[in-house]
């Protein structure tokens, strides 16, 4: 039976494979995010509104995902513009809600146009995102027609966000965990295709994430890993109280050269470097719903190919490879 709760309803699309996971370690996990998440008094009173404002909401029309902006054409719900500006920060995106914008601090497109051009392009996939934010690319995702698209990530306020779009974009077999990386260990060999973006320079051991990427793909399956990138040969590691583009949780930054490293220790075959070059101001930006510092006041202003703290500025590179 579909769960009632909208929260909780994006667990729902899963069910179907409880005798291929690790179900006990899923609930465990989901539990402790629910209990931590109705703990918060901030985002629990967000949570009940949410539910009040759209747990029961059919959508109105077909949600628009090919285009850069992810688009709901009509919603017909009054105060979308208040439940998102409870909702912010918006970190990934654009979305278009009726006639309201959510527009987000990275342009989101910018990464797809990059990333999509590596993936396989068949239907019928199991695919995961890990580090998901809100959902943005596994609703692009949804284009590819997969068996299952799931998004794990730990932080309530992208659990909500995922939650509110996925109730008005209406998009089936699409899921989302409340889960981190190494919870990928629930899902043994299950995924044709994991992607894993902007998530690396957060863990503290490179080596022990890549592995459990691909222990997450079945024989044959394909992980793409994308980060912010040092452009030198070697990794640039960051002792505290030293940061990176004023990061406090961004442990050591991978050089590309690293990043293949990666994948062909762990035992990926038919391992692909893509470098793109310097992450731009035009790419990720201060907006009126994420309006925190951003890419610009991390950089040195007196030279932008310096970060603040005199690092190299960040550059993005991904690595594609086959589990064989
Ligand atoms: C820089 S954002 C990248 C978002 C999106 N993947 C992208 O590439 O634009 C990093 C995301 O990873 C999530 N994250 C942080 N630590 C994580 C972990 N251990 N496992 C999974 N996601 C994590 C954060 O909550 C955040 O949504």
């Amino acid at each position: 039976m579909a769960n009632s709760s909208l929260l909780l309803s994006t667990i729902d699309p899963l069910h179907p494979y409880k005798g291929e996971c690790d179900l006990a370690s899923v609930i465990q996990e989901t539990k402790r995010a629910w209990r931590l998440l109705r703990g918060s008094r901030h985002w629990n009173e967000i949570r009940k509104e949410l539910q009040r404002s759209i747990g029961f909401y059919i959508p109105q029309g077909p949600a628009d995902t090919a285009g850069d902006v992810i688009t709901v054409p009509a919603c017909g719900l009054s105060h979308v513009d208040q439940l998102c500006s409870a909702l912010l920060p918006w970190r990934t995106g654009p979305y278009q809600i009726g006639s309201y914008c959510i527009d987000s601090e990275w342009q989101s497109f910018m990464k797809w146009s990059r990333i999509s051009a590596l993936l396989p392009k068949r239907e019928g996939m199991r695919i995961a995102d890990v580090g998901c934010s809100n959902g943005y690319f596994l609703f692009k995702l949804s284009k590819l027609e997969p068996e299952i698209a799931v998004g794990f990530d730990p932080i309530e306020r992208c659990w909500l966000q995922f939650a509110f779009l996925h109730k008005l974009l209406g998009i089936r077999n699409t899921a989302f965990l409340p889960m981190g990386l190494l919870s990928l260990t629930a899902f043994p060999q299950f995924f044709d295709l994991v992607l894993c973006m902007g998530v690396l320079y957060h863990q503290r051991d490179h080596l022990a994430a890549v592995k459990q990427l691909y222990d997450s793909v079945r024989p044959g399956g394909t992980v793409v890993l994308e980060s912010l990138v040092v452009n030198q040969p070697e990794p640039l590691k960051i002792i505290a109280p030293d940061r990176y583009a004023k990061m406090r949780n961004a442990w050591t930054i991978p050089s590309p050269s690293s990043m293949e490293d990666l994948f062909h220790q762990v035992g990926f075959k038919d391992v692909r470097l893509h470098t793109f070059g310097p992450l731009s101001t035009t790419e990720q930006r201060r907006t009126p719903l994420s309006p925190y510092e951003s890419l610009a006041d991390f950089l040195d202003p007196s030279d932008p190919s310096k970060t603040v703290e005199g690092h190299p500025a960040p550059h993005t590179a991904a690595v594609v490879g086959t589990k064989p």
